[in-house]
C-alpha cells in the first residue's frame, strides 16, 4: 500500500542521516505491501521518480555547499540504492508468484483419458498379401513386382497364350485404349514371371503379390479388380513334387487343418498344370456326399478352386533365353481375395471392396 501523502513530504532538502532512513524506511514498506505489477510501478514513481522526496532531494543536491555535497550524495545515493533493491526484489517475488498462478491454471491432467480421434485399420487384403509373403521371404524367396498396365506380350504371348486364346477375348480382357497400344490391364499376375526371368540371375524364387483386372460381374464372389500371388521357381533339377511341397507348406500355415487337393487342369504356360482345392470353409466337405445339405458356398462340390498352378512350360523358358534341357521350375497363382474367405470366413467379396472400417477391423487381428 502507498505511503500516505503526509510522509511523501518531508522536508525534502534535508539530508540527515534521520531524515533519509525515515523516507528509505517509507518507500521499502511501500514496496513490500505492492501486491500487482502496478502497486510495484506507482509505488516505484512515488518513491524513486523524479518527483518523490528522494528524486527531488537529487535535484537539490546541486545547490548545497561543495563541503557538504559530498555526503548528502553518498547518504543520498545508499538510500536509493536501497529503495532499488527493494523494487527488484519484490518485482522478482511478484513474477514467481504470477509464473506459479499461471502454470497452476493452465496444469493439464496427463491421466485424464485422451480425446483420439478415429484409428484406421490395414485393410486385410493388404495385410493377407504381406503374410503371404513372409512366409516365402522365411524360406529365402523374394517380392518381386511388375506393372498392372502391362504389355500384351508379357500377359499372353510371352506365356505361351495364342492370339485365339479365349482368354484375350474383351470379355475376359480389360484393354488400353487405343487398341494401337498393345497394352493391357493384366489379367493375372503372371506376366511377372516373365518379367523375372528376363531380368534376373538364375536360380529364380520370387513370389509377386498383386493387383489384376477382368472384366467380370460385380457379385458376392467376383469383383473386377481382386489379387492374386504369383509364385515362380526356376532352377536345376526342379520337378512337380517341389511344387507340391511348397503348396502344402503354404497350406498349413495358411489354413489349420484344411485339407488340399491338386487335379489336373490346363494352362497353356505350365505343363503339366493343376488346379488346387481347399476344402470348402461353410460345409466342410458334407454338402458333396449328402444331397440333403446343398451349400451354395462351392456348389456342393465339397472343394473351392484355390489357385492354379503346373511345372513351367518349356516354351515359356525358352522364350526367356533360359535353356529347358538345363534348368525346370515350377510356377502357381493363388487368389488372395479367396484366401481371405477361407481363412477369415468373410463370404462375401463385396465387404473386401467397400472400404468400412468396421470389416478391417474385425479382420485386422484375424489376418495378422
Ligand atoms: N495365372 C493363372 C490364373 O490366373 C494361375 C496360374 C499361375 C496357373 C501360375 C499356373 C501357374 O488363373
Amino acid at each position: 500500500m502507498p505511503a500516505p501523502d503526509s510522509q511523501l513530504e518531508p522536508p525534502a532538502q534535508s539530508f540527515e542521516a534521520a531524515a533519509l532512513e525515515h523516507l528509505t524506511a517509507a518507500a521499502v514498506q511501500a514496496v513490500a505491501a505492492a501486491a500487482t505489477a502496478a502497486d510495484l510501478k506507482a509505488a516505484r514513481a512515488a518513491h524513486l521518480g523524479e518527483r518523490s522526496p528522494l528524486g527531488l532531494a537529487g535535484r537539490a543536491i546541486g545547490g548545497l555547499d561543495p563541503a557538504e555535497r559530498k555526503t548528502a550524495g553518498l547518504r543520498l545515493g545508499a538510500a536509493r540504492g536501497l529503495v532499488a533493491d527493494a523494487l527488484a526484489a519484490r518485482e522478482a517475488e511478484l513474477s514467481a508468484a504470477e509464473l506459479a498462478a499461471r502454470l497452476a491454471a493452465e496444469r493439464v491432467d496427463v491421466s485424464l483419458p485422451a480425446d483420439l480421434g478415429p484409428v484406421g485399420a490395414p485393410h486385410p487384403i493388404t495385410a493377407l498379401m504381406e503374410d503371404l509373403g513372409d512366409v516365402f521371404a522365411a524360406m529365402g524367396w523374394e517380392i518381386a513386382e511388375g506393372p498392372e498396365v502391362e504389355a500384351e506380350w508379357m500377359n499372353f504371348d510371352a506365356l505361351n497364350i495364342g492370339p485365339h486364346h479365349p482368354a484375350r477375348a474383351a470379355s475376359d480382357t480389360l484393354f488400353v485404349a487405343p487398341a494401337e497400344s498393345r497394352l493391357v490391364l493384366r489379367t493375372h499376375t503372371s506376366p511377372v514371371q516373365v518379367r523375372s526371368l528376363l531380368s534376373r540371375p538364375l536360380p529364380v524364387y520370387i513370389v509377386c503379390p498383386g493387383k489384376v483386372y477382368r472384366a467380370d460381374e460385380f457379385d458376392a464372389t467376383h469383383v473386377p479388380a481382386f489379387h492374386q500371388i504369383e509364385g515362380l521357381a526356376v532352377d536345376e533339377g526342379l520337378a512337380l513334387g517341389h511344387l507340391k511341397g511348397t503348396l502344402d507348406h503354404l497350406a498349413a500355415v495358411m489354413f489349420d487343418g484344411v485339407r488340399t487337393r491338386i487335379r489336373p487342369s490346363y494352362f497353356p504356360f505350365t505343363e503339366p498344370s493343376a488346379e488346387i482345392d481347399l476344402e470348402c470353409f461353410v460345409c466342410h466337405g458334407a454338402s458333396a456326399d449328402d444331397p440333403s445339405r446343398p451349400c451354395r458356398t462351392c456348389s456342393s462340390e465339397g472343394w473351392i478352386e484355390w489357385g492354379g498352378c503346373g511345372v513351367v512350360n518349356p516354351r515359356v523358358l525358352a522364350a526367356c533365353g533360359i535353356d529347358p534341357e538345363r534348368y525346370s521350375g515350377f510356377a502357381f497363382g493363388m487368389g488372395v481375395e479367396r484366401t481371405l474367405m477361407f481363412r477369415n470366413g468373410a463370404a462375401d467379396m463385396r465387404d473386401m471392396v467397400e472400404g468400412d472400417i468396421r470389416f478391417s477391423r474385425a479382420l485386422a487381428g484375424v489376418a495378422r
